[in-house]
């Protein structure tokens, strides 16, 4: 098999989607029988409870400092395609662990080498913040998929998120591309949203995904409930949007 397509889901803001897109897609890409691994990258586990994954016996911090083979923390999910590496709030440790240790930026990219023939697409979900876990995420991946949600301070903390990847690009991994920005939580009806829309589409207009994800209750009901959207109400207006986001990326994206 081919290399993986490996993304990861990154901003340093908390609350703007990552872990619901990660989710989603990664859900909806193995459910058209892609092999798919989602890698729970954030302590807080969000995406290994949104998957439905409540009790781990391993988790991705072993794989990261090298205490065990990543191969060896995969878990199945309810859908077959669908693997995870997940997390929990062990991984805080880590983020200081990974600080003396010489190779700390490339513990993800060593552990992730062995699988990359075994996945098609390999997703990791990122903690809120550009540290150690984020640097890992960011050194083993080939695109950063960028969730934005469209208030005030958005503009600031993307320029600085740009100038991050592109120091990553210059450093560690000078394959490294933008997969996207993904416009999130997006309402129609409030006037700031419009704004701060309008502007990112001025300013980094080659790099919005041409799909917007709606602010939708569902989703948010989903993830309390351990469910990605597309399998908790798939005929909700945020189901529908990210199953075009998949189709987009599956069909018209040019990797
Ligand atoms: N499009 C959306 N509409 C409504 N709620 C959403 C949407 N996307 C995410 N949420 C909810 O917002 C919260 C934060 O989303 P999450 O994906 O966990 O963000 P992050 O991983 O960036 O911290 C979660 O409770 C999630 O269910
Ligand atoms: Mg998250």
């Amino acid at each position: 098999m081919k290399k993986s397509k490996i993304i990861c889901v990154m901003n340093q803001k908390g609350g703007v989607g990552k872990t619901t897109t990660a989710v989603n897609l990664a859900t909806a890409f193995a459910a058209v029988e892609h092999k798919v691994l989602l890698i729970d990258l954030d302590p807080q586990g969000n995406a290994t409870t949104g998957v439905g994954i409540f009790h781990l016996k391993h988790t991705v911090y072993e794989a990261l400092m090298h205490l065990r083979p990543l191969q060896d923390v995969i878990i199945k999910t309810f859908l077959p395609c669908l693997k995870l590496v997940g997390s929990n709030n062990e991984l805080a440790g880590a983020e200081i662990e990974l600080v003396p240790l010489l190779d700390r930026e490339k513990h993800l990219l060593s552990a992730i080498e062995a699988l990359k023939t075994k996945y098609q697409y390999i997703f990791i979900d990122c903690p809120p913040s550009l540290g150690l876990l984020t640097l890992n995420a960011l050194v083993a991946c080939d695109f950063v998929l960028i969730p934005l949600q469209c208030e005030f301070y958005a503009l600031d903390g993307l320029s600085r998120l740009l100038a991050n990847v592109q120091t990553i690009r210059q450093t560690f991994n000078p394959d490294l591309k933008i997969l996207g920005i993904l416009l999130t939580m997006y309402d129609g009806r409030c006037l700031l949203n419009q704004q701060v829309a309008q502007n990112v589409r001025e300013y980094f207009k080659h790099l919005i995904l041409p799909v917007e994800i709606p602010r939708n209750i569902k989703i948010a009901e989903a993830s309390s409930h351990g469910k990605p959207i597309i399998f908790y109400d798939r005929k909700s207006l945020g189901a529908l949007r990210y199953l075009e986001l998949t189709h987009y990326l599956l069909t018209i994206y040019s990797w």
